[in-house]
């Protein structure tokens, strides 16, 4: 895809992705995340937005080029850090309290899609969120639509499912870690004292 390309899906141009970027980001739940993780950040666009509501975020791809855009996309922002990573077989060291799954997990089926929710659970800490955004089509490449992805994730152990958005061309998704005591973490309307 990235042969002869900076940006193969002209993630930097489009309205359809600047639009879903914005959804993706007016769900997350809270206002502030200590540390997020974005395996399969392509050229760091969404990177960039994350970036304003994180205090540190790890983006990576296995694609060097995509590695080099990021960094240089994201070069103003030391709380930043782009690294080239394969997952689910390379997975950063410590926690977070964001992980984003975005455009990433119909590259995979079998073990490896089970890998990556395994690996994705045992990263999270307690109360933190998983957001995950599919394309909805039919590609080629792809091994599943977003209907499909979304209730493989309801399965995976450890994590509590949320809200899903249902768009004509992606479905997105929220899922949580419980907090330490097992409890639910408080809803945004919660967290503020509005109930
Ligand atoms: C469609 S782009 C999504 C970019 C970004 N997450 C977004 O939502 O705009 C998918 C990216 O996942 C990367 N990717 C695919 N398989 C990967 C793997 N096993 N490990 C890390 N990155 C991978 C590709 O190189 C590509 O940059």
């Amino acid at each position: 895809m990235y042969t002869g390309t900076a940006d193969p899906w002209d993630l930097a141009g489009r309205w359809y992705e600047q639009r879903k970027y914005a959804l993706t980001l007016a769900a997350l739940p809270r206002r502030r995340y200590r540390r997020a993780f974005e395996p399969g950040c392509s050229v760091g666009v969404l990177t960039r937005l994350l970036a304003d509501r994180c205090d540190a975020v790890l983006a990576t791809d296995r694609v060097p080029t995509a590695v080099a855009e990021a960094a240089a996309r994201t070069r103003d922002l030391p709380h930043v850090e782009v690294r080239a990573l394969t997952v689910p077989e390379e997975w950063p060291e410590g926690t977070f309290d964001l992980v984003v799954l975005s455009e990433l997990l119909y590259y995979f089926d079998g073990a490896a899609f089970t890998e990556i929710l395994t690996r994705t659970v045992g990263s999270l800490e307690p109360g933190g969120t998983l957001v995950t955004v599919h394309w909805n089509h039919p590609v080629s490449e792809h091994r599943l639509t977003g209907t499909q992805v979304a209730p493989l994730l309801r399965e995976v152990p450890g994590l509590v499912a949320g809200p899903e958005f249902h768009d004509p061309d992606f479905v997105l998704t929220l899922h949580h870690r419980p907090l330490a005591d097992g409890s639910e973490p408080p809803s945004p309307a919660r967290a503020e004292g509005l109930v």
